[in-house]
């Protein structure tokens, strides 16, 4: 580990007054992104009269002085932020299941009683006070019972085409059907249901398609992801209107989801500012 943030929770019995841990996958590279999160969804602050706090979970990228240079801007991005986990291997798409798990780990040492947790990507729009509104009115909102709800992936199975971002050779996953997943851009998780996934996790090989990789954990625990309708890994879709009538950033659009995939920096920073705006005016049909 190159960068840890060991009292993120306050301690491992202080960490019950954590509601919404958010664990957003970042690469070194992508400051501009981290920046803009700190100032919008991401925002450590108490929601509703509960706690959100944030953690960027990275690795490294690159090679000599590059390699170097992205270590250092995290190492003071840190001192200003405390906001940061670093690992040290290399930072690519078929790592992602071992930072994953290594995060797991950090957290069944650092927060076990945190009630929830967001993990997602950093190029999405959580609508983090959505979430935390939504977290609250379940019935079991302390943590301690299973959770796992985003956008569900099911009926699916490894890509054998080696050209393939996802191509998973049969020598690494011989089963023709993965069990049902959801998409790694975003989801939410009790902190009850991370750490079955965690003791999963010593018994299952690793899949390096980390989404994937979770859905299986959870199978072997005998327990299920569920789909929850506010999380647009896949963008917004409205059947009922024509795609040219309907303007993608209209934040009324937002009001009511808990994460839309793909924003950038500028857009993300915008889309925050005018859904705070006490003066939003939304025509009821466009809920
Ligand atoms: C994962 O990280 C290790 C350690 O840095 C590196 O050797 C390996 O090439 C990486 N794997 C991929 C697929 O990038």
């Amino acid at each position: 580990m190159l960068l840890d943030v060991p009292d993120k929770c306050g301690g491992v019995d202080e960490s019950a007054n954590i509601f919404l841990l958010l664990v957003i996958k970042s690469s070194p590279s992508n400051y501009e992104r981290r920046q803009v999160l700190r100032q919008t969804w991401a925002k450590e602050r108490l929601h509703n009269g509960v706690w959100i706090r944030r953690i960027f979970i990275s690795a490294t990228m690159d090679t000599g002085f590059q390699k170097r240079r992205l270590n250092k801007l995290l190492k003071v991005e840190q001192r200003q932020y405390n906001d940061i986990l670093q690992w040290d291997f290399t930072d690519s798409f078929f790592n992602l299941t071992l930072k994953q798990i290594l995060f797991l780990e950090w957290m069944d040492r650092n927060c076990p009683h945190t009630r929830f947790l967001f993990n997602g990507d950093d190029d999405v729009f959580a609508h983090t006070g959505n979430m935390v509104e939504y977290l609250q009115s379940l019935t079991d909102n302390d943590g301690s019972k299973h959770l796992f709800t985003g956008h569900l992936i099911q009926g699916v199975g490894p890509i054998r085409i080696p050209e393939s971002k996802y191509f998973v050779p049969i020598q690494v996953e011989e089963s023709d059907s993965f069990p049902p997943y959801l998409g790694g851009g975003g989801f939410l998780l009790s902190g009850y249901t991370a750490s079955v996934i965690y003791k999963m996790s010593h018994t299952i090989t690793i899949l390096p398609i980390d989404d994937v990789y979770m859905g299986m954990c959870l199978a072997k625990a005998g327990l299920g992801p569920e789909s929850h309708g506010g999380v647009r890994t896949a963008g917004l879709f409205y059947p009922n209107h024509p795609p040219d009538k309907i303007d993608e950033y209209d934040p009324c659009l937002y009001r009511d989801i808990l994460l839309v995939h793909r924003f950038l920096p500028a857009s993300m920073y915008l889309m925050w500012q005018i859904l705070h705006d006490p003066d939003l005016d939304c025509a009821p049909q466009n809920k």
